[in-house]
């Protein structure tokens, strides 16, 4: 197929805000135990965690990492897991049905954070709790006053505050499945009065209110709407959530996924808009793509889980090279997006659908996945610019009229470096590529990188943790892009 991909220096889409590429830790599976996390581990620090996770982390330059739920924090009382560690209780946790030690807590996961050179992102529980102990936690977290939370965390060995910027109020509260699940009204009215008082407490927060889990869910649309009219003045940004896969195994129609994302993403915007000009309000609710990752090869072996075990193996999904292409489709979109969607959560990053795997005593290994967004996070910082694509579409089976190539471009700050991300979504059938570059004279090809390869089912494992890697494409005096590959090129000046 012949494509032509122009980008113009005037085509500006948004100055990229850095924390789309967060991630997610989780007390799920081995996470967190197991996973960051590992006394006794020959690199373990003096704290306990995994010096060789906190390394390959660093590779994907992830700016803030949600914490400590997902569903589980729907049922989690922080208070559990600060403070004497002896004295810590055990207890059951009824979102994934295992036992939670908690041995970690905000007090350690806050300093894991500032080891690996990332921020947090706190979610309060807004299932079994409320505005009472949301307020506390801020106190805990960011007052510097002389009252008891406030104090409570200088007692726990931390003076200084921890200065959480960013909150989640609550965790995918229209779903059946979360502990204290409620109506759009209900949950509007406690996310209401919970922001308010977390406020109160440190006016300096943002926060982000829960969307609907999934463009599938029966009250999309209708619970993004009464959020909105209930907490408008107090919120900053709504999340999104969204996990793709191919659990039919056709892998032309999966390569549909990112389309699938960007439609979820342009509803809310305009669910959000239309509200702003409901209530006559001079500020936009900004997007937080919260959770978005492939997630489907692990649900079956999910179910055979004992109950009650402290850190079973869930939801170790084992990627493969079409998962990759997908997730590197998927953050292109994220960026088409970047006027809008301001955080973006990989979910999850250790061994819970993750990039990095750990075996328990043993070694760490990347995922395919690991390498579009360790590519992308390290050279996508700066100003994201549109492209114009003629290369024609698809339709298979679901996935109907999908766009064969997209791409977007990400200039660097200083302007020395134009990044291209761009995938071509039909498999067997090469792209034969005019670029054009225009207002960019000057820029030169110096490195294209993709994931591409014959076997799209093809994964890593810690027995061979290198059978997925990039391929350093040669560059010469035309452009192609493989059918099914996920691309990065670098342009200087
Ligand atoms: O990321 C795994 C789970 O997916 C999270 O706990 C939940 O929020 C979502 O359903």
């Amino acid at each position: 197929m012949k494509a032509s991909i122009k980008f113009s220096k005037d085509a500006v889409i948004s100055k990229i805000d850095e924390r789309i590429y967060s991630s997610f830790i989780e007390h799920l599976g081995r996470a967190v135990y197991g996973g960051i996390y590992e006394p006794g581990h020959p690199t373990a620090d003096d704290m306990g965690f995994r010096k060789d996770v906190m390394e390959l982390i660093a590779e994907l330059k992830v700016p803030m990492v949600r914490y400590p739920g997902g569903n589980f924090v729907s049922g989690y009382n922080w208070e559990d897991g600060t403070g004497d560690r002896a004295k810590r209780p055990k207890k059951l946790e009824l979102a994934w049905n295992s036992v939670e030690t908690n041995e970690v807590g905000i007090d350690e996961f806050q300093e894991w954070a500032k080891r690996v050179g990332t921020d947090v992102m706190m979610a309060v529980n807004l299932g079994t709790r409320g505005p009472e102990e949301a307020r506390n936690l801020v106190e805990y977290s960011n007052q510097k006053t002389d009252t008891y939370y406030a104090n409570k965390r200088r007692e726990n060995g931390f003076e200084e505050p921890f200065n959480i910027k960013t909150w989640c109020l609550g965790n995918e509260m229209d779903g059946d499945w979360q502990i204290g699940t409620k109506r759009a009204n209900e949950y509007g009215r406690i996310a209401c009065e919970t922001a308010k008082l977390m406020k109160m407490v440190d006016k300096d927060i943002e926060l982000v209110a829960c969307g609907s889990s999934g463009p599938f869910m029966p009250t999309f649309g209708e619970w993004e709407e009464t959020v909105l009219r209930e907490a408008y003045e107090h919120l900053d940004y709504l999340s999104l959530h969204s996990y793709y896969g191919n659990p039919e195994d056709n892998s032309q129609e999966y390569m549909g996924s990112a389309c699938i994302m960007d439609s979820f993403i342009r509803k809310v915007v305009e669910i959000c808009d239309k509200i702003k000009e409901e209530k006559k309000s001079d500020k936009s609710i900004m997007l937080s793509f919260d959770e978005w990752n492939v997630w489907f090869h692990s649900n079956e072996q999910d179910k055979e889980q004992e109950p009650w075990q402290i850190a079973p193996p869930l939801l170790e999904d084992m990627y493969n090279l079409e998962d990759a292409i997908v997730v590197g489709d998927l953050m292109i979109t994220l960026l088409k997006n970047s006027d809008r969607v301001k955080i973006a959560c990989l979910a999850q990053l250790v061994n819970v659908i993750a990039p990095i795997m750990t075996v328990t005593g043993g070694g760490v290994w990347k995922q395919t996945i690991f390498y579009p967004f360790k590519y992308t996070s390290q050279n996508g910082r700066g100003t994201a610019i549109k492209a114009e694509i003629e290369a024609g579409t698809f339709t298979e089976g679901k996935a109907e009229n999908i766009p064969n190539v997209d791409a977007v471009a990400v200039l660097s700050e200083d302007e020395k470096e134009l990044a291209v991300f761009a995938v071509n979504r039909v498999i067997g059938e090469d792209a034969e590529v005019e670029l054009k570059l225009d207002g960019f004279e000057g820029y030169k090809l110096t490195e294209h990188v993709s994931m591409e390869g014959a076997d799209l089912k093809a994964g890593n494992s810690i027995d061979e943790p290198e059978k997925v890697v990039p391929v350093i494409k040669e560059i010469g005096e035309t452009l192609k892009l493989t059918g099914g590959s996920w691309n990065f090129l670098k342009f200087e000046k």
